[in-house]
Protein backbone atom coordinates (compact mmCIF):
# COMPACT_ATOMS: atom_id res chain seq x y z
CA UNK A 1 0.00 0.00 0.00
CA UNK A 2 2.83 2.00 0.86
CA UNK A 3 4.50 2.03 -2.58
CA UNK A 4 1.01 2.95 -3.91
CA UNK A 5 1.77 6.51 -5.68
CA UNK A 6 -1.65 8.03 -4.64
CA UNK A 7 -0.90 7.02 -0.73
CA UNK A 8 2.39 8.76 -1.30
CA UNK A 9 0.99 11.81 -2.44
CA UNK A 10 -1.58 11.47 0.42
CA UNK A 11 1.25 11.05 3.08
CA UNK A 12 3.43 14.32 1.41
CA UNK A 13 0.38 16.43 1.50
CA UNK A 14 -0.81 15.45 5.23
CA UNK A 15 2.45 17.07 6.38
CA UNK A 16 1.73 19.93 5.35
CA UNK A 17 0.90 22.26 8.54
CA UNK A 18 -1.48 24.48 6.44
CA UNK A 19 -3.74 20.95 6.80
CA UNK A 20 -4.25 21.76 10.39
CA UNK A 21 -4.90 25.40 10.42
CA UNK A 22 -8.92 25.73 10.13
CA UNK A 23 -8.41 29.34 9.48
CA UNK A 24 -6.03 29.13 6.83
CA UNK A 25 -8.92 26.35 5.31
CA UNK A 26 -11.78 28.27 6.00
CA UNK A 27 -9.86 30.85 3.13
CA UNK A 28 -10.55 28.12 0.70
CA UNK A 29 -13.53 29.48 -1.19
CA UNK A 30 -17.25 27.89 -0.67
CA UNK A 31 -15.67 25.66 1.42
CA UNK A 32 -19.26 25.38 3.44
CA UNK A 33 -20.95 24.20 0.74
CA UNK A 34 -18.33 21.70 -0.59
CA UNK A 35 -18.20 19.91 2.40
CA UNK A 36 -21.83 19.65 3.72
CA UNK A 37 -24.01 17.03 2.16
CA UNK A 38 -27.66 15.59 2.52
CA UNK A 39 -29.64 12.44 1.95
CA UNK A 40 -33.03 12.50 3.03
CA UNK A 41 -32.77 12.64 6.67
CA UNK A 42 -28.79 13.25 7.35
CA UNK A 43 -27.19 16.36 7.01
CA UNK A 44 -23.14 15.75 7.07
CA UNK A 45 -21.11 19.19 7.93
CA UNK A 46 -17.47 18.16 7.47
CA UNK A 47 -16.17 21.53 7.01
CA UNK A 48 -14.42 21.36 10.62
CA UNK A 49 -11.87 19.00 9.32
CA UNK A 50 -9.00 19.37 8.36
CA UNK A 51 -9.48 18.50 5.34
CA UNK A 52 -8.84 20.44 1.57
CA UNK A 53 -10.02 19.29 -1.91
CA UNK A 54 -6.90 18.08 -3.00
CA UNK A 55 -7.06 15.67 -0.21
CA UNK A 56 -10.63 14.78 -0.88
CA UNK A 57 -9.50 14.32 -4.59
CA UNK A 58 -7.08 11.91 -3.51
CA UNK A 59 -8.83 9.62 -1.15
CA UNK A 60 -11.19 9.92 -3.65
CA UNK A 61 -9.07 8.12 -6.17
CA UNK A 62 -8.00 5.76 -3.53
CA UNK A 63 -11.29 4.74 -3.07
CA UNK A 64 -11.31 3.99 -6.91
CA UNK A 65 -8.34 2.29 -7.22
CA UNK A 66 -9.15 0.11 -3.90
CA UNK A 67 -12.05 -1.37 -6.36
CA UNK A 68 -14.45 0.42 -4.53
CA UNK A 69 -17.03 0.64 -7.19
CA UNK A 70 -17.01 -3.28 -7.79
CA UNK A 71 -16.72 -4.38 -4.19
CA UNK A 72 -20.15 -2.22 -3.48
CA UNK A 73 -21.76 -4.53 -6.15
CA UNK A 74 -20.49 -7.07 -5.11
CA UNK A 75 -21.80 -6.76 -1.70
CA UNK A 76 -25.61 -5.78 -2.76
CA UNK A 77 -24.99 -9.08 -5.45
CA UNK A 78 -24.68 -11.52 -2.40
CA UNK A 79 -21.37 -12.60 -3.52
CA UNK A 80 -18.54 -13.52 -1.47
CA UNK A 81 -17.27 -10.81 0.54
CA UNK A 82 -16.25 -12.31 3.41
CA UNK A 83 -13.44 -14.23 2.29
CA UNK A 84 -12.61 -16.34 5.60
CA UNK A 85 -15.78 -17.80 5.65
CA UNK A 86 -16.68 -17.94 2.08
CA UNK A 87 -19.73 -15.97 2.91
CA UNK A 88 -22.06 -13.36 1.33
CA UNK A 89 -23.17 -10.11 3.36
CA UNK A 90 -26.51 -10.74 3.06
CA UNK A 91 -27.95 -7.92 6.10
CA UNK A 92 -28.80 -5.42 2.76
CA UNK A 93 -30.75 -7.83 1.25
CA UNK A 94 -32.81 -7.84 4.29
CA UNK A 95 -34.12 -3.99 3.89
CA UNK A 96 -34.64 -4.55 0.64
CA UNK A 97 -38.40 -4.12 -0.31
CA UNK A 98 -37.41 -6.84 -3.72
CA UNK A 99 -35.81 -9.04 -2.50
CA UNK A 100 -37.37 -12.43 -1.13
CA UNK A 101 -34.80 -12.28 2.04
CA UNK A 102 -37.01 -9.18 3.35
CA UNK A 103 -40.23 -10.83 2.92
CA UNK A 104 -39.19 -13.99 4.77
CA UNK A 105 -37.74 -12.28 7.18
CA UNK A 106 -40.25 -10.01 8.03
CA UNK A 107 -43.24 -12.67 7.33
CA UNK A 108 -41.36 -14.91 9.89
CA UNK A 109 -41.35 -12.27 12.63
CA UNK A 110 -44.10 -10.43 12.12
CA UNK A 111 -46.20 -13.75 12.66
CA UNK A 112 -44.05 -14.28 15.81
CA UNK A 113 -44.75 -11.37 16.96
CA UNK A 114 -48.77 -11.13 16.53
CA UNK A 115 -49.19 -14.97 18.22
CA UNK A 116 -47.59 -13.61 21.14
CA UNK A 117 -49.09 -9.92 21.73
CA UNK A 118 -52.65 -11.75 20.69
CA UNK A 119 -51.80 -14.26 23.59
CA UNK A 120 -52.05 -17.04 21.08
CA UNK A 121 -48.32 -17.93 22.38
CA UNK A 122 -48.45 -17.70 26.18
CA UNK A 123 -45.31 -18.91 28.72
CA UNK A 124 -45.14 -21.81 30.35
CA UNK A 125 -47.19 -20.43 33.48
CA UNK A 126 -50.02 -20.51 30.73
CA UNK A 127 -49.78 -16.41 30.83
CA UNK A 128 -50.05 -13.73 28.12
CA UNK A 129 -46.59 -12.56 27.15
CA UNK A 130 -46.19 -8.59 28.72
CA UNK A 131 -42.32 -8.92 28.96
CA UNK A 132 -39.57 -9.93 26.81
CA UNK A 133 -35.64 -10.08 28.28
CA UNK A 134 -33.48 -10.68 25.36
CA UNK A 135 -30.25 -12.84 26.46
CA UNK A 136 -27.31 -12.07 24.11
CA UNK A 137 -24.75 -10.08 24.01
CA UNK A 138 -22.02 -8.72 21.11
CA UNK A 139 -24.37 -8.26 17.74
CA UNK A 140 -26.89 -10.29 19.23
CA UNK A 141 -27.23 -7.38 22.28
CA UNK A 142 -26.23 -3.76 21.36
CA UNK A 143 -27.88 -3.25 17.75
CA UNK A 144 -31.11 -4.16 19.44
CA UNK A 145 -30.45 -2.32 22.67
CA UNK A 146 -29.19 0.56 20.45
CA UNK A 147 -32.84 0.78 18.65
CA UNK A 148 -35.35 -0.18 21.41
CA UNK A 149 -33.56 3.01 23.01
CA UNK A 150 -34.13 4.96 20.49
CA UNK A 151 -37.55 4.35 19.36
CA UNK A 152 -39.51 3.40 22.18
CA UNK A 153 -38.46 5.87 24.66
CA UNK A 154 -40.49 9.38 24.09
CA UNK A 155 -43.50 7.00 23.54
CA UNK A 156 -45.29 6.98 27.11
CA UNK A 157 -44.94 3.38 26.87
CA UNK A 158 -43.46 0.48 24.63
CA UNK A 159 -45.82 -2.37 23.50
CA UNK A 160 -43.87 -5.15 24.99
CA UNK A 161 -41.11 -3.76 27.73
CA UNK A 162 -37.95 -5.11 26.40
CA UNK A 163 -34.78 -5.97 29.11
CA UNK A 164 -31.56 -6.57 28.18
CA UNK A 165 -29.16 -9.24 29.63
CA UNK A 166 -25.54 -9.71 28.35
CA UNK A 167 -22.83 -10.37 30.47
CA UNK A 168 -22.58 -13.34 32.65
CA UNK A 169 -23.42 -12.14 36.29
CA UNK A 170 -25.42 -13.41 38.95
CA UNK A 171 -26.29 -9.83 40.33
CA UNK A 172 -27.38 -8.88 37.43
CA UNK A 173 -29.73 -12.10 36.77
CA UNK A 174 -30.77 -11.38 40.50
CA UNK A 175 -31.89 -8.10 39.70
CA UNK A 176 -33.37 -8.99 36.74
CA UNK A 177 -35.94 -11.40 38.30
CA UNK A 178 -36.46 -8.78 40.88
CA UNK A 179 -37.85 -6.52 38.71
CA UNK A 180 -40.08 -8.66 36.06
CA UNK A 181 -43.08 -10.56 35.60
CA UNK A 182 -41.76 -13.64 35.49
CA UNK A 183 -45.19 -15.63 34.81
CA UNK A 184 -45.62 -13.15 31.72
CA UNK A 185 -42.20 -13.02 30.56
CA UNK A 186 -40.74 -14.40 27.40
CA UNK A 187 -37.36 -15.16 27.78
CA UNK A 188 -35.32 -14.99 23.83
CA UNK A 189 -32.01 -16.41 23.71
CA UNK A 190 -30.72 -14.42 21.05
CA UNK A 191 -27.39 -16.03 19.97
CA UNK A 192 -26.23 -16.59 15.60
CA UNK A 193 -23.69 -19.12 16.38
CA UNK A 194 -26.07 -20.81 19.43
CA UNK A 195 -22.55 -21.77 21.35
CA UNK A 196 -21.52 -18.00 22.79
CA UNK A 197 -20.77 -19.19 26.85
CA UNK A 198 -21.92 -16.18 28.15
CA UNK A 199 -25.51 -16.51 26.65
CA UNK A 200 -25.68 -20.24 27.07
CA UNK A 201 -24.82 -19.92 31.11
CA UNK A 202 -27.18 -16.90 31.37
CA UNK A 203 -30.12 -19.41 29.31
CA UNK A 204 -29.28 -21.86 31.73
CA UNK A 205 -29.48 -19.72 34.79
CA UNK A 206 -32.69 -18.50 33.50
CA UNK A 207 -34.04 -22.23 32.85
CA UNK A 208 -32.86 -23.33 36.58
CA UNK A 209 -34.76 -20.13 37.86
CA UNK A 210 -37.64 -21.06 36.14
CA UNK A 211 -38.32 -25.09 36.60
CA UNK A 212 -37.94 -24.03 40.51
CA UNK A 213 -41.23 -22.01 40.13
CA UNK A 214 -44.37 -23.50 40.64
CA UNK A 215 -46.80 -24.09 38.24
CA UNK A 216 -43.84 -23.96 35.50
CA UNK A 217 -45.03 -26.44 32.97
CA UNK A 218 -43.83 -25.98 29.48
CA UNK A 219 -45.10 -27.65 26.70
CA UNK A 220 -44.76 -27.57 22.97
CA UNK A 221 -47.52 -24.93 22.95
CA UNK A 222 -46.54 -23.07 25.89
CA UNK A 223 -43.06 -21.66 26.56
CA UNK A 224 -41.62 -19.13 28.29
CA UNK A 225 -38.33 -19.48 26.08
CA UNK A 226 -37.70 -18.75 22.79
CA UNK A 227 -34.15 -18.61 20.40
CA UNK A 228 -32.86 -16.24 17.43
CA UNK A 229 -30.33 -18.14 16.23
CA UNK A 230 -28.44 -18.76 12.77
CA UNK A 231 -28.21 -22.56 14.44
CA UNK A 232 -31.51 -23.98 14.91
CA UNK A 233 -30.46 -27.73 15.70
CA UNK A 234 -28.55 -26.41 18.61
CA UNK A 235 -31.42 -24.46 20.02
CA UNK A 236 -33.59 -27.38 19.95
CA UNK A 237 -30.84 -29.19 21.47
CA UNK A 238 -31.21 -27.44 24.14
CA UNK A 239 -34.97 -27.56 24.78
CA UNK A 240 -36.49 -24.60 22.67
CA UNK A 241 -39.87 -25.71 20.85
CA UNK A 242 -39.29 -25.51 17.29
CA UNK A 243 -42.04 -23.13 16.36
CA UNK A 244 -40.45 -20.83 19.23
CA UNK A 245 -37.34 -20.70 17.08
CA UNK A 246 -36.61 -17.70 14.58
CA UNK A 247 -34.11 -18.57 12.59
CA UNK A 248 -31.52 -16.53 10.29
CA UNK A 249 -28.76 -16.71 7.72
CA UNK A 250 -25.10 -17.42 8.55
CA UNK A 251 -24.78 -15.03 5.96
CA UNK A 252 -25.81 -11.71 7.92
CA UNK A 253 -22.93 -10.82 10.37
CA UNK A 254 -23.45 -11.04 13.84
CA UNK A 255 -22.74 -7.45 14.01
CA UNK A 256 -24.47 -6.31 11.08
CA UNK A 257 -28.10 -8.39 12.47
CA UNK A 258 -30.23 -6.06 14.26
CA UNK A 259 -32.22 -6.16 10.54
CA UNK A 260 -32.84 -10.05 10.67
CA UNK A 261 -34.69 -11.83 13.66
CA UNK A 262 -32.64 -10.63 16.15
CA UNK A 263 -34.61 -7.74 15.72
CA UNK A 264 -37.65 -9.41 17.41
CA UNK A 265 -37.01 -7.27 20.25
CA UNK A 266 -37.61 -3.93 18.27
CA UNK A 267 -40.67 -5.51 16.88
CA UNK A 268 -42.30 -5.86 20.06
CA UNK A 269 -41.20 -2.99 21.75
CA UNK A 270 -41.48 -0.46 18.98
CA UNK A 271 -44.31 -2.19 16.08
CA UNK A 272 -44.30 -4.11 13.21
CA UNK A 273 -44.89 -0.79 11.28
CA UNK A 274 -41.74 1.15 12.94
CA UNK A 275 -39.99 -2.20 12.17
CA UNK A 276 -40.85 -1.69 8.41
CA UNK A 277 -39.88 2.52 8.87
CA UNK A 278 -36.43 1.31 10.02
CA UNK A 279 -35.99 -1.40 7.28
CA UNK A 280 -37.26 1.65 4.73
CA UNK A 281 -34.39 4.13 6.11
CA UNK A 282 -31.67 1.72 5.99
CA UNK A 283 -32.49 0.74 1.91
CA UNK A 284 -32.98 4.24 1.48
CA UNK A 285 -29.16 4.41 2.86
CA UNK A 286 -28.36 1.32 0.88
CA UNK A 287 -29.41 2.82 -2.80
CA UNK A 288 -27.47 6.16 -1.54
CA UNK A 289 -24.34 3.99 -0.75
CA UNK A 290 -24.67 2.24 -4.34
CA UNK A 291 -25.65 4.84 -6.36
CA UNK A 292 -24.19 8.02 -5.81
CA UNK A 293 -20.51 8.93 -7.00
CA UNK A 294 -17.83 8.82 -4.23
CA UNK A 295 -17.57 12.77 -4.08
CA UNK A 296 -20.95 12.95 -2.73
CA UNK A 297 -21.57 9.65 -0.77
CA UNK A 298 -22.39 9.82 2.40
CA UNK A 299 -20.75 6.78 4.09
CA UNK A 300 -17.63 6.94 1.54
CA UNK A 301 -16.92 10.08 2.57
CA UNK A 302 -17.07 9.32 5.95
CA UNK A 303 -14.92 6.59 5.47
CA UNK A 304 -12.36 8.76 3.86
CA UNK A 305 -12.15 11.51 6.21
CA UNK A 306 -11.92 8.40 9.19
CA UNK A 307 -8.88 6.69 6.79
CA UNK A 308 -7.67 10.03 6.25
CA UNK A 309 -6.97 11.15 9.84
CA UNK A 310 -6.26 7.17 10.69
CA UNK A 311 -3.53 6.74 8.18
CA UNK A 312 -1.78 10.09 6.98
CA UNK A 313 -2.82 12.46 10.20
CA UNK A 314 -1.61 9.43 12.77
CA UNK A 315 -4.83 10.20 14.86
CA UNK A 316 -5.10 6.90 16.08
CA UNK A 317 -9.02 7.41 18.59
CA UNK A 318 -12.13 8.63 17.36
CA UNK A 319 -15.25 9.51 19.77
CA UNK A 320 -18.65 9.09 18.33
CA UNK A 321 -21.13 11.72 20.51
CA UNK A 322 -24.66 11.69 20.13
CA UNK A 323 -26.68 14.21 21.82
CA UNK A 324 -29.87 12.82 22.46
CA UNK A 325 -30.27 10.45 25.48
CA UNK A 326 -32.06 7.95 23.15
CA UNK A 327 -28.93 7.73 20.87
CA UNK A 328 -26.49 6.44 24.03
CA UNK A 329 -25.91 2.96 23.00
CA UNK A 330 -24.85 4.11 19.38
CA UNK A 331 -21.04 4.76 20.87
CA UNK A 332 -21.17 1.07 22.15
CA UNK A 333 -23.04 -0.45 19.09
CA UNK A 334 -20.34 1.57 16.65
CA UNK A 335 -17.56 0.50 18.96
CA UNK A 336 -18.09 -3.10 17.64
CA UNK A 337 -19.11 -2.51 14.82
CA UNK A 338 -15.60 -0.77 14.06
CA UNK A 339 -13.34 -2.44 15.66
CA UNK A 340 -14.22 -5.66 15.80
CA UNK A 341 -15.04 -5.61 11.75
CA UNK A 342 -11.46 -3.55 10.86
CA UNK A 343 -9.55 -4.36 13.79
CA UNK A 344 -6.87 -6.77 11.47
CA UNK A 345 -3.64 -6.55 11.05
CA UNK A 346 -4.34 -9.19 7.83
CA UNK A 347 -4.96 -8.07 4.55
CA UNK A 348 -7.62 -10.44 2.52
CA UNK A 349 -4.97 -12.68 1.49
CA UNK A 350 -3.59 -13.39 5.17
CA UNK A 351 -0.70 -11.11 4.89
CA UNK A 352 0.57 -8.77 7.49
CA UNK A 353 -0.29 -5.56 6.20
CA UNK A 354 2.03 -2.56 7.24
CA UNK A 355 -0.60 0.42 8.08
CA UNK A 356 -3.09 0.96 10.83
CA UNK A 357 -6.78 0.19 10.72
CA UNK A 358 -9.55 0.60 12.68
CA UNK A 359 -8.86 3.60 15.29
CA UNK A 360 -9.97 3.24 19.02
CA UNK A 361 -13.21 4.01 19.40
CA UNK A 362 -15.04 5.30 22.42
CA UNK A 363 -17.88 8.13 23.31
CA UNK A 364 -21.17 8.20 25.05
CA UNK A 365 -24.17 10.99 25.30
CA UNK A 366 -22.53 14.03 24.26
CA UNK A 367 -24.10 16.22 27.14
CA UNK A 368 -22.34 13.78 29.80
CA UNK A 369 -19.27 13.42 28.05
CA UNK A 370 -18.89 17.39 28.03
CA UNK A 371 -18.25 16.84 32.03
CA UNK A 372 -16.41 13.97 31.63
CA UNK A 373 -13.53 14.00 29.15
CA UNK A 374 -14.05 17.03 26.67
CA UNK A 375 -11.82 18.58 29.06
CA UNK A 376 -8.81 16.80 27.24
CA UNK A 377 -10.84 17.54 23.72
CA UNK A 378 -9.82 21.45 24.51
CA UNK A 379 -6.75 21.07 25.91
CA UNK A 380 -5.31 18.06 25.32
CA UNK A 381 -1.94 17.68 23.48
CA UNK A 382 -3.60 15.08 20.73
CA UNK A 383 -6.35 15.66 18.22
CA UNK A 384 -8.86 13.26 17.38
CA UNK A 385 -11.62 12.82 14.80
CA UNK A 386 -14.68 13.64 16.47
CA UNK A 387 -18.70 12.46 15.51
CA UNK A 388 -21.09 15.10 17.00
CA UNK A 389 -24.68 13.71 16.23
CA UNK A 390 -27.85 15.86 17.00
CA UNK A 391 -31.45 15.50 16.56
CA UNK A 392 -33.64 18.23 14.98
CA UNK A 393 -37.18 17.68 16.75
CA UNK A 394 -38.01 20.92 18.73
CA UNK A 395 -40.24 19.20 21.02
CA UNK A 396 -38.82 20.97 24.56
CA UNK A 397 -36.52 23.51 25.36
CA UNK A 398 -34.19 20.52 26.93
CA UNK A 399 -33.97 19.47 23.16
CA UNK A 400 -32.56 23.17 21.96
CA UNK A 401 -30.51 23.02 24.77
CA UNK A 402 -28.40 19.93 23.86
CA UNK A 403 -28.49 21.32 20.21
CA UNK A 404 -26.85 24.19 20.98
CA UNK A 405 -24.62 22.81 23.51
CA UNK A 406 -23.81 20.31 20.82
CA UNK A 407 -23.29 23.24 18.27
CA UNK A 408 -21.14 25.23 20.59
CA UNK A 409 -18.80 22.67 21.48
CA UNK A 410 -18.00 22.39 17.63
CA UNK A 411 -16.88 26.03 17.70
CA UNK A 412 -15.29 26.11 20.63
CA UNK A 413 -12.78 23.23 19.46
CA UNK A 414 -12.48 24.92 15.97
CA UNK A 415 -12.18 28.72 17.45
CA UNK A 416 -10.02 28.24 20.58
CA UNK A 417 -9.43 30.91 22.95
CA UNK A 418 -6.80 33.45 23.66
CA UNK A 419 -6.62 34.55 27.16
CA UNK A 420 -3.66 36.35 29.34
CA UNK A 421 -3.36 33.81 31.50
CA UNK A 422 -2.06 30.99 29.16
CA UNK A 423 -3.18 28.02 31.51
CA UNK A 424 -6.86 28.93 30.16
CA UNK A 425 -6.26 29.70 26.27
CA UNK A 426 -7.60 26.89 24.39
CA UNK A 427 -5.21 26.29 21.46
CA UNK A 428 -8.17 25.26 18.51
CA UNK A 429 -7.60 24.22 15.52
CA UNK A 430 -9.37 20.71 16.63
CA UNK A 431 -11.59 18.65 13.89
CA UNK A 432 -14.97 17.55 14.34
CA UNK A 433 -18.10 16.28 12.23
CA UNK A 434 -21.80 16.96 12.55
CA UNK A 435 -24.12 14.80 11.72
CA UNK A 436 -28.23 16.11 12.00
CA UNK A 437 -30.97 13.72 11.61
CA UNK A 438 -33.97 15.26 10.68
CA UNK A 439 -35.66 13.68 13.19
CA UNK A 440 -35.47 10.43 15.38
CA UNK A 441 -38.16 8.61 13.48
CA UNK A 442 -37.69 4.60 12.93
CA UNK A 443 -36.32 5.67 9.32
CA UNK A 444 -33.56 7.91 10.44
CA UNK A 445 -32.55 5.64 12.88
CA UNK A 446 -32.34 3.03 9.91
CA UNK A 447 -30.29 5.10 7.74
CA UNK A 448 -28.01 6.11 10.21
CA UNK A 449 -26.91 2.81 11.10
CA UNK A 450 -26.75 1.75 7.84
CA UNK A 451 -24.73 4.71 6.93
CA UNK A 452 -21.82 3.41 9.67
CA UNK A 453 -22.09 0.13 8.26
CA UNK A 454 -21.61 0.82 4.52
CA UNK A 455 -18.36 3.52 6.09
CA UNK A 456 -17.21 0.43 7.35
CA UNK A 457 -17.33 -1.46 4.51
CA UNK A 458 -16.02 1.19 2.50
CA UNK A 459 -12.88 1.59 4.79
CA UNK A 460 -12.49 -2.04 5.05
CA UNK A 461 -11.97 -2.15 1.08
CA UNK A 462 -9.57 0.36 1.22
CA UNK A 463 -7.56 -1.75 3.67
CA UNK A 464 -7.74 -4.60 1.70
CA UNK A 465 -8.98 -6.08 4.76
CA UNK A 466 -12.45 -8.41 5.50
CA UNK A 467 -14.48 -7.03 7.94
CA UNK A 468 -17.09 -9.69 8.58
CA UNK A 469 -14.95 -12.21 10.21
CA UNK A 470 -13.14 -11.89 14.15
CA UNK A 471 -10.81 -14.34 14.29
CA UNK A 472 -9.07 -11.90 16.97
CA UNK A 473 -11.66 -12.38 19.89
CA UNK A 474 -11.58 -16.41 19.49
CA UNK A 475 -8.09 -16.75 21.09
CA UNK A 476 -9.41 -14.83 24.61
CA UNK A 477 -11.91 -17.31 24.62
CA UNK A 478 -10.08 -20.42 24.25
CA UNK A 479 -7.87 -19.45 27.04
CA UNK A 480 -10.67 -19.10 29.83
CA UNK A 481 -12.35 -22.33 28.13
CA UNK A 482 -8.71 -24.14 29.07
CA UNK A 483 -8.08 -22.70 32.58
CA UNK A 484 -11.60 -23.49 33.72
CA UNK A 485 -11.05 -27.38 32.18
CA UNK A 486 -7.63 -27.45 33.71
CA UNK A 487 -8.98 -26.04 37.15
CA UNK A 488 -12.00 -28.37 37.29
CA UNK A 489 -9.70 -31.13 36.60
CA UNK A 490 -6.49 -29.83 39.10
CA UNK A 491 -4.70 -30.25 36.22
CA UNK A 492 -2.99 -26.83 36.31
CA UNK A 493 0.80 -28.07 36.40
CA UNK A 494 0.22 -28.94 32.57
CA UNK A 495 -0.62 -25.37 31.57
CA UNK A 496 2.15 -23.41 29.58
CA UNK A 497 0.93 -20.27 31.28
CA UNK A 498 2.96 -17.39 32.12
CA UNK A 499 3.96 -16.71 35.84
CA UNK A 500 1.81 -14.08 36.01
CA UNK A 501 -0.99 -15.50 34.40
CA UNK A 502 -0.22 -18.77 37.10
CA UNK A 503 -0.25 -16.61 39.61
CA UNK A 504 -3.29 -14.97 39.53
CA UNK A 505 -5.27 -17.99 38.62
CA UNK A 506 -3.67 -19.09 41.86
CA UNK A 507 -4.92 -16.17 43.91
CA UNK A 508 -8.39 -16.83 42.23
CA UNK A 509 -8.30 -20.41 43.50
CA UNK A 510 -7.13 -20.38 46.23
O1 LIG B 1 -17.49 -11.21 20.36
C1 LIG B 1 -17.46 -12.21 19.40
C2 LIG B 1 -18.80 -12.48 18.84
O2 LIG B 1 -18.66 -13.57 18.02
C3 LIG B 1 -19.43 -11.31 18.09
O3 LIG B 1 -18.97 -11.20 16.79
C4 LIG B 1 -20.88 -11.63 18.18
O4 LIG B 1 -21.68 -10.51 17.90
C5 LIG B 1 -20.96 -12.07 19.62
O5 LIG B 1 -19.76 -12.81 19.84
C6 LIG B 1 -22.16 -12.94 19.95
O6 LIG B 1 -22.19 -14.07 19.14
P1 LIG B 1 -23.48 -14.99 19.02
O7 LIG B 1 -24.56 -14.16 18.44
O8 LIG B 1 -23.08 -16.12 18.14
O9 LIG B 1 -23.83 -15.44 20.41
Amino acid sequence: MRNNPIWQQLTLHAQKTKLKDLSHLWQQPDRHNKLTFESKNIYLDLSKNWIDDEALNHLCELASQAGLKEAIKKLFNAEVVNTTDQLAATHTTLRDPAHPNHRNNTKALFSLADAVSTGQIKTAFGKQVKQLVNIGIGGSYLGPRLVVESLTELQSESRIPVYFAASVDDSLINQLFQSIDIEHCLFCISSKSFSTVETLMNARAIQTKLKEISGYQPTQEQSSLMAITANTKRAIEVGIPKCMVLPFDASVGGRFSLWSAIGFPIVLAAGKEQFQALLHGAHEMDLHFRNKPFTENIPVLMALMSIWYRNFMGLSAYSCLPYDARLRSLPKWLQQLMMESTGKMHNVKGEVIDYPTTPWVFGDHGQLSQHAFFQAFHQGVDALPLDFIGVLEHNSPAQDFLLYNMIAQGAALMRGKEEDHSMKGCPGNKPSTTILLKDLSAESVGQLLAMYEHMIYTQSVIWNINCFDQPGVELGKSIARDIQEHVENNTLNEVALDPSTMALIKKVTE
